[in-house]
């Protein structure tokens, strides 16, 4: 009996000491060195290359990503970075060979080092554990709008950015692995305030906007009247918006903002439709500010 339990004990303590690393074994043996030619294809197609963008591609292998992205664009470039010396000589050497060395460059470095804020599309292929661990620095370092494309084989979960829920998911014709599109989004979280020209005279909008990621909440007021954002969207840069609310001297109307985030100030336009009139055309320019005006007395005399 008593042996029974000492073999049980120990049956346990080696299973619960091997069989996490046996699983992690497995999972670096089973993760292939570098993505398909197929998959390489949808990747440089889903990335919707564009002449001067910058494609890097963090743990490049043989340099596989960036080298079909400068071969598809003669105006693109790209480099990568690989832990692993021999295969950064041998992209590197790949790249003189077909003449391709002045836009495409690898460097022997960890993608933890690497800066970001010169690229347009960031590649990558690692497991989550990693791919999560990069998440800060990409939000804190790439550009608002820069797509962050992942070669889903092996790792198909949508968690790879942990709540940062991709943008866009290319499946192909579901025989292959998918391909995960994230847009880097601007950082819009706080107080924002802008005047209207409106039934003759300079209307104050203040809103309060709310971020996780690429998901925004927003809460309005105008005069004395509050409304909640409604159709809100971010994708990079690009923020749009609707509000419906009563305005002094116009009455109720519905409002549908779209502009570009630069810094503290969005540019754009909103187009205004009063309740019983022709919508109008205004340009729209927002600005960063304190949340003072929204937070101002609102008294009991609400027209
Ligand atoms: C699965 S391969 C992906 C190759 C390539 N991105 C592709 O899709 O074809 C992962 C590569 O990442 C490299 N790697 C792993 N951790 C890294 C790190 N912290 N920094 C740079 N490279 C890394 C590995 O040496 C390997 O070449």
């Amino acid at each position: 009996m008593r042996l029974n339990i000492l073999r049980r004990a120990c049956a346990a303590l080696i299973a619960g000491a091997l069989l996490p690393a046996l699983a992690f074994a497995q999972e670096q043996w089973s993760f292939p060195a570098g993505s398909s030619p197929f998959v390489i294809d949808r990747m440089v197609k889903v990335a919707n290359l564009r002449d001067g963008d910058v494609v890097v591609d963090l743990g490049s292998f043989d340099g596989r990503i960036v080298l079909a992205a400068v071969r598809s664009n003669p105006k693109v470039r790209g480099w990568g970075v690989d832990i692993e010396a021999n295969l950064v000589a041998a992209a590197n050497e790949t790249a003189r060979k077909e003449g391709l060395a002045d836009r495409a460059q690898f460097y022997h470095r960890n993608a933890f080092d690497v800066d970001l804020r010169e690229v347009t599309v960031i590649n990558m292929w690692l497991f989550r554990s990693l791919t999560q661990l990069l998440r800060p620095k990409i939000l804190a370092e790439a550009r608002p709008g820069t797509r962050v494309i992942i070669n889903g084989a092996l790792i198909d979960n949508a968690n790879m950015m942990g709540n940062w829920q991709p943008d866009r998911v290319d499946r192909g014709d579901g025989s292959q692995s998918p391909i995960f599109v994230w847009f880097v989004p601007a950082r819009v979280e706080g107080a924002w305030s802008w005047q209207l020209p409106l039934g003759g005279e300079g209307r104050q909008y203040d809103v309060l906007l709310s971020q996780q990621f690429q998901r925004i909440e927003g809460h309005a007021r105008v005069g004395n009247r509050r409304e909640s954002l409604t159709e809100a969207a971010l994708q990079g840069a690009d923020i749009s918006f609707a509000l419906e609310v009563t305005v002094e001297g116009v009455g109720r109307a519905r409002h549908a903002f779209a502009g570009r985030v630069e810094g503290d100030e969005i540019r754009g336009s909103v187009t205004v439709t009063p309740a019983d009139g022709k919508p109008q055309q205004l340009p729209w320019v927002a600005r960063r500010g304190t949340s003072a005006s929204w937070f101002r007395p609102t008294g009991v005399n609400i027209k």
